[in-house]
């Protein structure tokens, strides 16, 4: 463990601008449906219209003879994938790839699922050709309504555990010890389905080279997976597959997966021989590409009269589909936030007749920390205690999961910073007793947290002859900032001015990177940018011989064409002897960084603290969020502006959560009726106030040598809870299923 951060004067921490801000904001960054490619030709995707059973016939003719129309494909003459007949389902859905095995035959398994897709030269009549397919059905009886499967009382019969997953059953002391507790309660959470509707529509330009050559443009947050994925079900080298997500419009985990349209596009790229551009509708945003599993949550929860936590018993059961055992960490932070010496957890899955859900933004944890943290405000109500009190007196300065110590926490800090600024001593213990006129005004505050994950990399960074100084690796940016704070870290390691730092990424070509996910790019990848810029300066030491030898490699400074030392600027070469030295070529590495055994050690997680003031209108039940503060205990803040961006932008999100998000689902057919963002709800401005972000901003250099631990989860775990126990100080009214809905208040 290094003893100082490694940035003390430079650049990282700056709110510097976004590298590619100005790329776009005036539309010049390409994002994957907008790259010109000559013969492209579009693809539109029929989807069922039943939620399982099998396609007795479909009539492709009059799609086949309309205007434009080069091709109509569907399980009768698609062309088979060849990695797809040995795909095993159900199967833990991977990070990438996808089990579904489209147009491989007629059985349907929710509604929506593409049984065609429909290639013409134009979008338009490709579209209208895709309305003359005429499909005829068996329909089975399908299962899409999570709550005939149970009464609520209990996790339902037909829920299972999924043997692959590490979320099994869990006891900590006594088994649902909370029960042994003075004063108990026990409440059930809903959450519904929620879907993510990043502003850019999922879409994939497909484009066989050769007849082994593919080449995708594709929405996707993971370059080096989706060529791993495509390759084997192609039965080509990797090499053979090209991914490109220079630019992807937002995503918070619906590009963690492939899907099937990917497969759809490729599929007829390969049967028309052209290059096929594919992409979703609105309305197919909601049934393709996953969304946040609908979930039924059960707290036990005890304490004694004065506020110490006895035990916590957390059940948590998921929708997940019928071809995909999808799981996510919903009950793990019950586990490590508190002191409770009792806590059993268990988790299932009940499979619909639905499409795969995926994660979304602060996954399992953000729905899990709605329950925990909703049971730990009504716990502090029933003891007559100051919920942020009642949460210090159970802090715990070890994981008490397992009693190792944090590499760092700084979560007393942050309730400090969030209860001075949101003015928590104006909270009154008792609703119902502030008021602005009508409105019924109620503060709340929420926890969240997630593992400060690391893991390996490889990065590559190349000293060009103008003194520019690239690196490449295949991270993706999927909206916080990626290649912004590369540039910021890259620059102080090298020491020299951003402008002169160069960072590619999104390409299959660059160095391998896992996915962009997990809230672990900075560790991950940024650690990777830091040890190439140190190879860097080693192997110019190295070329720039004996009048450098005394001096060491990070002391080179690297100026325009010549290379002089920082102490010493008398001491100089020019870079073109270099180049000479080093066989005409540029200098460059490639470096894999990895973390090492401190896993074993410490237990590693950023913590967030959320505070809502709500205004509750007596009358209508309208809830306004009038102000919001996250604070963040993230590590090192490499760039405070974009940093901030993605809390502000987690909070928004907790305010979707909380008060307007919810797919809503016809059971009679097992299709969303919510299918656009007229009825589908997210936050808009008017919804989203004021939002006020603090960072502890402390390093932890356990987790990696620029002592950062991730941002992008933390900013919205807790926030939805925040809001629902600032409407139950405001008004009495505590709502355990959300959206919080005016209709639920009055
Ligand atoms: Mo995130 S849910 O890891 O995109």
């Amino acid at each position: 463990m290094n003893e100082q951060p490694l940035f003390k004067d430079g650049v990282v921490g700056d709110r510097m601008n976004r590298v590619d801000g100005r790329l776009k904001v005036t539309g010049a960054a390409q994002y994957s449906a907008e790259y010109q490619i000559p013969g492209l030709v579009h693809g539109f995707l029929v989807g069922s219209t039943i939620a399982k059973g099998r396609i007795k016939s479909i009539d492709t003719k009059a799609a086949e003879r309309a205007p434009g129309v080069l091709a109509v494909i569907t399980h009768l003459n698609s062309i088979k994938v060849p990695g797809h007949a040995n795909r095993s389902q159900p199967d833990e859905p991977a990070t990438t790839g996808q089990p579904l095995r489209v147009f491989n035959n007629d059985r349907i398994v929710f509604n929506d699922q593409p049984i065609a897709i429909v290639v013409a030269d134009t979008l338009e009549r490709a579209r209208y050709a895709a309305g003359l397919v005429k499909t005829q059905y068996e329909a089975d009886k399908h299962a899409t309504n999570f709550n005939a499967h149970t009464d609520r009382a209990k996790v339902p019969a037909q829920a299972k555990k999924n043997p692959k997953s590490p979320q099994a059953d869990h006891d900590r002391g006594q088994v649902d010890g909370y029960k042994t507790a003075p004063v108990k309660l026990e409440m059930e959470y809903v959450i519904p389905s929620e879907m993510h509707n990043p502003m850019e529509l999922q879409s994939i330009i497909a484009h066989w080279e050769a007849p082994d050559k593919l080449t995708v443009y594709d929405k996707v947050q993971a370059v080096k997976g989706t060529q791993r994925a495509f390759a084997k079900d192609w039965g080509i080298p990797e090499e053979n597959v090209r991914v490109i997500a220079t630019f992807v419009g937002g995503a918070f985990g619906n590009g963690l997966h492939n899907w099937p349209h990917e497969t759809a596009a490729i599929i007829a790229a390969k049967q028309v021989n052209r290059p096929v551009k594919l992409v979703l509708t609105r309305e197919q945003m909601f049934t393709m590409v996953g969304y946040r599993p609908y979930t039924w949550q059960r707290i036990g929860i005890g304490a004694t009269p004065d506020g110490k936590l006895v035990g916590i018993t957390h059940e948590a059961t998921g929708q997940t589909s019928t071809y995909e055992d999808f799981t996510e960490s919903t009950v793990q932070q019950t586990r490590m936030m508190y002191t409770s010496p009792n806590v059993s957890t268990r988790y299932r899955i009940l499979p619909l007749d639905i499409s795969t859900p995926i994660w979304m933004r602060g996954p399992g944890e953000a729905t899990g920390a709605f329950a925990l943290e909703s049971a730990m405000d009504e716990l502090a109500f029933a003891l007559n205690i100051d919920p942020m009190e009642f949460r210090l007196r159970n802090y715990t300065d070890v994981d008490p999961d397992n009693g190792k110590p944090w590499s760092t926490k700084y979560l007393k800090e942050c309730y400090q910073m969030g209860a001075d600024r949101i003015g928590w001593k104006n909270r009154q213990l008792k609703p119902g007793m502030l008021k602005q006129g009508d409105w019924l005004v109620g503060y709340g505050m929420g926890v969240g947290t997630f593992g400060a994950n690391r893991g390996r990399s490889k990065a590559s960074a190349r000293l060009l002859a103008d003194g520019t100084v690239v690196l490449q690796s295949a991270t993706t940016d999927i909206g916080p900032g990626t290649g912004t704070v590369m540039v910021q870290l890259a620059a102080d390691a090298l020491k020299m001015p951003p402008e002169k730092v160069r960072f590619e990424l999104g390409n299959s070509l660059f160095p391998d990177a896992p996915s962009q996910g997990g809230s672990a790019t900075v560790n991950t990848v940024g650690s990777a940018v830091v040890e190439a810029c140190a190879a860097l300066k080693e192997k110019l030491h190295q070329l720039a011989g004996p009048a450098f030898s005394a001096a060491k490699p990070a002391d080179i400074v690297i100026q325009g064409n010549q290379l002089s030392l920082a102490n010493n600027a008398a001491t100089k070469v020019a870079y073109a002897d270099l180049i000479k030295q080093n066989n005409g070529q540029e200098v460059a590495v490639l470096i894999e960084s990895k973390p090492g055994d401190e896993r074993q050690k410490y237990s590693m997680y950023s913590f967030s603290v959320h505070f809502a003031e709500v205004h509750v209108h007596q009358l209508t039940g309208e809830v306004r969020v009038k102000k919001m503060v996250s604070c963040a205990d993230a590590g090192t803040i490499v760039n405070h502006k974009t940093a901030g961006n993605q809390m502000i932008g987690g909070a928004v999100g907790g305010i979707g959560m909380a008060l307007t998000e919810g797919a809503t689902m016809d059971d009679r057919f097992g299709r969303y009726i919510t299918k656009d963002l007229a009825d589908y709800h997210v936050p808009v401005h008017a919804d989203a106030p004021h939002i006020e972000v603090a960072f502890v901003d402390k390093p932890d250099l356990i987790v990696d040598s620029m002592g950062t631990k991730g941002i992008g989860e933390i900013a919205i775990i807790g926030a939805a809870p925040a809001i629902a126990n600032a409407v139950f100080n405001a008004t009495g009214k505590r709502i355990r299923e959300l959206p919080i809905t005016p209709d639920k208040l009055i």
